[in-house]
């Protein structure tokens, strides 16, 4: 497609002694049509050029030369250059586009870059909880989304799988064992052991003792331990698949922190060798003082290791495995502190500077309940698989409502409900707190998954009511530029650089918003232009624009891990 906003560059950097590439970034979108499509603030060269804004766009516009097929007009208003670009061209472009790609918006600026994301990542034996849920969506729409602009991407699901709570739950077991059935309720019964066991260490010390003992067997390879252990993360793996299941996740890696616990060793030498790891009330920790952090932990005082240990080793096997260009780690923002903290000590690794400067933490808010509303068993706990099959339901009821005549209720109810659960995951800036909420996210009317899925389902049954997609040279570009079908070319023309906007951030809400401004504005089409009429012409241009409204809404929902329903 042409570059709109390149060329505007090109033009400007002619005139003036400044790199393209600088004036590229100033270029803005103004919201409202009359400024232009495109804007350019002189006041950013104010300062370099000692003279007013408004002057400096004058000057500008005195000199630019630019294709008049491209630009139609160029105006100043105060210290802004307004350029307003062609409509049919922007029509073009995209019908253009959209009928000889395959996957409109892809892209190659990922080619022979890898991307290693370490997302979901729950605790074996304990439950799959909303976090769990938010790290999961955020991770997956990163993923597809980096896959789709053309990056090798590995998605890394770093089970909780280690650690000294597995030696007390090993102890539980040994205890009490046959008073739980493990296999009906795996996470329910190992809960409750693990909260037994705890109670139990509280009131006798020696039975602490056998629980560190535990971990230590297990960590040297003992049996028994290792038998049970692996039961645990056996039966915790087909609970945490049944949410997989639902929504749809896949990874690469499976390599919790148990794969690392061969290969600590190594950070350990390394970190030994640097000198900076030092002796602290019998652990052995790196001071991380000067950066005005807590210290990172490296083996606790009993020489077991830790998660930052085991964090520190997936860094060294990332980096080798998939000489990553980009490490990111999706949690909540509870463990800013700690991704600082061994990002810091893993500058003592000895990597190439390149793995250290690709690791970034993207952390994500609370998920806020309102409280009483939602099925919880054990006080604030919410069984993630419960509250995914309560939306699924409520979905179902709210189309027994609205439609009961649809066929596959119980389809459409599933992508319905888990469409609003994952949408209301990435409506907003990830690092706001969210408030969960069942009125507000099944809302078919608000800014929600249902709404931009019910417009997707309104371009489909104009399409069906024309019988299907004509034909694009039957197309004709001049009847579509009036303000409603001009805005929504504006926009689709801009999905691929909305993509790019997504991985620079590791923001999957740029893409939410986007598509709920493209469903609002096909909704305003939809009112104001008719589009089953008499000129056959007229209607093949409306059909094709809605033909083409619904395919991004289509491929930016799937983008976000959302499926589309035909009809609901
Ligand atoms: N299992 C951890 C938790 O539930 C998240 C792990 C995140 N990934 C990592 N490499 N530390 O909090």
């Amino acid at each position: 497609m042409i570059e709109f906003k390149k060329k505007i560059a090109e033009a400007i950097a002619k005139v003036i002694n400044k790199k393209e590439e600088e004036i590229e970034q100033y270029i803005e979108e103004p919201k409202e049509n009359n400024n232009g499509d495109y804007a350019f603030p002189c006041f950013r060269l104010a300062k370099d050029l000692k003279k007013a804004p408004p002057i400096i766009a004058e000057e500008i516009h005195s000199k630019i030369e630019v294709d008049k097929n491209i630009i139609t007009n160029i105006e100043v208003v105060g210290g802004y250059i307004n350029f307003f670009v062609n409509k049919e061209l922007i029509a073009k472009e995209v019908l253009k586009e959209m009928s000889l790609k395959k996957e409109y918006g892809t892209s190659e600026i990922g080619k022979g870059k890898n991307i290693v994301i370490d997302y979901s990542a729950p605790n074996i034996a304990k439950p799959f909880h909303i976090g769990h849920l938010r790290s999961t969506v955020i991770g997956g729409a990163l993923y597809r989304i980096y896959k789709y602009l053309g990056y090798n991407v590995i998605g890394v699901n770093h089970l909780g799988d280690y650690g000294t709570q597995f030696g007390k739950l090993i102890e539980g077991y040994k205890r009490w064992g046959n008073e739980y059935n493990i296999d009906e309720n795996p996470i329910d019964e190992l809960t409750k052991i693990y909260i037994r066991i705890n109670n139990a260490c509280k009131e006798d010390e020696s039975i602490l003792e056998e629980c560190r003992n535990n971990f230590k067997k297990l960590e040297e390879g003992d049996t028994y331990c290792t038998e049970l252990w692996e039961k645990f993360k056996d039966v915790s793996l087909k609970e945490f698949q049944k949410v997989y299941d639902i929504l749809g996740t896949k990874f690469d890696s499976w390599n919790g922190e148990a794969f690392y616990s061969d290969k600590m060793g190594e950070v350990i030498d390394t970190l030994e060798k640097s000198g900076k790891l030092v002796k602290s009330e019998g652990a052995r920790i790196i001071e991380l003082e000067e950066k005005n952090m807590a210290p990172c932990i490296i083996e606790k005082s009993n020489g077991s290791s830790t998660y930052a240990t085991r964090d520190l080793a997936a860094i060294m096997y990332r980096a080798r495995t998939y000489n990553f260009d980009k490490a990111l780690y999706v949690t909540s923002y509870e463990q800013i502190l700690h991704f600082k903290q061994i990002f810091e000590t893993a500058k003592l690794l000895g990597l190439e500077e390149k793995y250290i400067n690709g690791l970034e933490h993207v952390p994500f808010g609370m998920v806020l309940l309102k409280t009483g509303k939602m099925s919880t068993r054990e006080g604030n706990m919410i069984k993630l698989e419960d509250l995914l099959n309560e939306a699924i339901d409520r979905a179902k009821k709210i189309i027994e409502e609205k439609n009961p005549e649809l066929e596959n209720k119980e389809e459409t109810a599933k992508k319905v409900g888990i469409g609003a659960v994952i949408f209301n995951d990435l409506a907003n800036s990830r690092v706001k707190d969210e408030i969960f909420d069942w009125d507000t996210i099944l809302n078919f009317q608000g800014e929600t998954g249902p709404y931009i899925q019910y417009t997707y389902v309104r371009t489909k049954s104009v399409i069906e009511k024309v019988g299907g997609v004509p034909n694009i040279r039957d197309v004709v570009t001049t009847n579509i530029l009036d303000e409603y079908s001009n805005k929504i070319f504006k926009l689709i023309y801009n999905f691929e650089s909305t993509l790019k906007q997504v991985i620079d951030k590791n923001e999957p809400s740029i893409l939410s918003r986007y598509l709920i401004e493209l469903s609002k504005l096909y909704s305003n089409f939809y009112n104001e232009n008719k589009i089953i009429v008499e000129d056959k012409e007229l209607q093949n241009s409306r059909v094709y624009l809605t033909y083409t409204v619904g395919k991004i809404l289509e491929i930016g929902a799937n983008l976000l891990g959302i499926e589309m329903p035909d009809k609901m």
